[in-house]
Formats: structure tokens, sequence, C-alpha cells
């Protein structure tokens, strides 16, 4: 071999453009068993069933899983009333939202979404080379013609996320209806339903209706938030018979553990866990929302298990520093400056003695001279 002292392996144009997903902090400086109330989790943990099916699957550990997933796959179906074909399950829905911008993104097309979207969409579309768009969000809540005016002809994806995660806002089924009709017939709406099971308003929708008769939408769920099971990666979309059958081509084989797989079944069926955590984030949300509006905050209506706060300008009131004194108090809440909400927080719903240790920090925070 000849040597080639000036070429050295270089990643793909773009690949070292892209700034990583940065996940909530876990850990506070000095505090041994902080409240992490920076990740969308459920606080309440997981379905004891699943748990016991996670368990369970100990003896299983040497052989590889169903690569169809099939017991999972019919039980979504069963429970969504959705046709198992038409289901792709993945690592997580961020597995699967990589997956969708792989199989449709060539180098130079572009996907639009919402000024504050989740970070991955981008991520993954930058890494196809493809350009990124984001429309304003007024009052922080996706705007269709906003979005719509930004489609063009190489635009292949349009992301979604309803309720959205930072903000917490949703988008009305007659405002999703309107933007599908505005999207030619070749571009796919991807609606990122994350956090769907904790909106209970009337107007919602997690667009699971909508996809059923669509040839151009996706709807992504996850096992992450209502199902307490962040930490084995579960999450599923729900595509049209033939972009299911692209993405899967390029999904990996094995792409959901047993152990997940398992779980994820349980936890579908124990609908009294379900049940309780809905319960707990109508319980708290609406009362975190209004003592944190009462100290003079101002909280963005949320339909998720989190809600977005905005601290004054002031100097010693900013949400970076009372980032740092909630974390000296041994609760972590997400900055999200990343999302360009530098004036903001992001607080996942805690349980009761959280959500009311939180009010009381805050208020000594904002009453500090
Ligand atoms: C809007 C949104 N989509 C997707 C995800 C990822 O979910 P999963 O845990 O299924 O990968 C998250 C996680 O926080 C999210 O907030």
């Amino acid at each position: 071999m000849t040597a080639h002292p000036t070429l050295r392996p270089e990643p793909k144009p773009g690949i070292l453009g892209i700034t990583p997903y940065k996940p909530g902090k876990a850990t506070a400086e000095g505090v041994a068993h902080p409240v992490k109330l920076s990740g969308n989790e459920n606080i309440l943990g997981c379905s004891p069933m699943a748990r016991e099916a996670y368990v369970g699957a100990v003896g299983e550990l040497n052989v590889y899983p169903d690569g169809r997933g099939t017991t999972l796959r019919n039980a979504i179906a069963e429970r969504y009333r959705i046709e198992p074909e038409r289901l792709v399950l993945g690592c997580g829905t961020d597995e699967i939202l990589h997956l969708i911008n792989q199989t449709f993104l060539e180098p130079g097309d572009n996907i639009v979404q919402g000024q504050y979207a989740f970070g991955a969409y981008g991520i993954g579309a930058r890494a196809c080379q493809a350009e990124v768009r984001s429309a304003a969000e007024p009052n922080y809540r996706l705007d269709v013609d906003l979005i719509l005016e930004l489609v063009d002809e190489r635009t292949k994806l349009v992301f979604v996320t309803n309720p959205a995660n930072p903000t917490g806002t949703f988008n009305t089924e007659a405002e999703l209806v309107r933007l599908h009709q505005g999207l030619p017939p070749n571009v796919v709406l991807v609606i990122d339903a994350a956090y769907a099971e904790f909106c209970t308003d009337p107007t919602f929708t997690d667009g699971l209706d909508l996809a059923r008769d669509a040839e151009n939408i996706i709807v992504t769920h996850t096992f992450s938030k209502l199902h307490g099971l962040a930490a084995l990666r579960v999450g599923w979309a729900y595509a049209p018979g033939p972009i299911a059958d692209a993405i899967d081509r390029i999904r990996p084989p094995f792409n959901v553990s047993i152990p997940a797989l398992e779980a994820a079944v349980a936890a579908l069926a124990d609908t009294e866990f379900q049940a309780k955590s809905l319960a707990h984030i109508e319980q708290w949300r609406p009362w975190l929302s209004q003592q944190l509006g009462g100290l003079g905050l101002n909280v963005t209506p949320s339909g998720a298990n989190f809600i977005l706060v905005e601290f004054p300008k002031t100097p010693g009131k900013t949400a970076a520093e009372a980032e740092v004194f909630l974390a000296r108090h041994g609760l972590i809440v997400r900055g999200v400056a990343n999302y360009g909400l530098p004036g903001h927080l992001r607080i996942t719903l805690g349980l009761e003695e959280h959500n009311r240790a939180l009010v009381a920090a805050l208020a000594e925070f904002l009453a500090a001279r």
C-alpha cells in the first residue's frame, strides 16, 4: 500500500456541523439524590405488570428477538384498532425518526418544522444532508399557514409534534386536517404523538384517525412517557403500507429487544397504571401552572406531562439562574436555551412533594433581593 499522509477519514459534509442532542441533566452538584424533572419521564415509574414481564424475560437473553415484534405489533394494532402490517417498531421513537429521514431525504431536500421543534428531526435530516426549515411559532404554538409557506418542491417531510416538546402546546384536529390538505401528496406529514396520551382536550387528535385513509401521514407513538418505559426504548409508527414497507427495509432487524417487547405488551394491558399516570398529570398540571402563575411567572398552557415557564429578564431572576438555584435545592429542571428559549425552563411534573418543593423554592428565588 502506498502511504497517503494527507488522506484521512472524513465524515460526510454537514455531519460535523450538527449540534448533538442534549439530554436533560440527571445530576446536581453536591446533592446526593436530586429529583429529575428534566426528562419528561413518568414520575410514577412504570406499570408493575411491565416490570414483571421484563424480569420474566431474563431466561431469554441468549436469543434474538422476533424481528417483526409480532406480539407487540398485534397488541398495539388491537388496542388502537389499526392494521398490524402498517406498524413499524423502533428502538424508541428516536430510531424511527432517523429511519423516516433516511428513507425520504436526499442531499438538497428539505424538512419543514416549527421553530421550537424537537431536536431529533433536524439532526436526522442534517445527517442526510437535507436542509432544515423552521417556521415561526407565534405564542409558542405551531402555525399551519407559516409551515405551509415554507414547503416547496424539495420538501419531503413536515414534522409536527402534538403536543409539542418543549412548549407543551398542541394543534387541533381541524388545524392538522388543514395542514394535511395544504401539502402536496408527495410530502409526508409526520405527527409525533409522544405526549398525546396526556392531552384530553376534545379538539385534540394524535393523528391516527387522519392517518388511516391518508397515503402521506405517519404517526409516531412511544412507550417512554405514559407507560414509563423510557429506559427500554420502544416506539412505534403507523404509516401507509408502502411507507411502512420502505422503512422496514432499512430498519435494523432486531431493533427492539425481548425484554422491551415483553414489557411493552404488558404495559399496554395495564390500563390501571395508564389511568393513574394520566390522573396524576391532570391533577398536578393545572395546580403547578396556577401556582407558578401566582408567583408572576408566565406558564404556557400545556397538554403534556411538563410545563414551559418563562422567567423575568431581570438579573438575579433569570431562567438560567433559577435552574442553578433549583439544582442546589435538589430539583433538576431543563434549561431550553438550545431550543431558542433562553428565558424559559421546561419542568416535568413531579410527585406532589416535588411540585410543592418546586413552588416553595421558586417563591424563595423570586423573593430574594
Ligand atoms: C417530542 C418527542 N418525540 C420523541 C421523543 C423520543 O421518544 P423515545 O423515548 O420513544 O425515543 C421524545 C422524548 O423526549 C420527545 O419529546
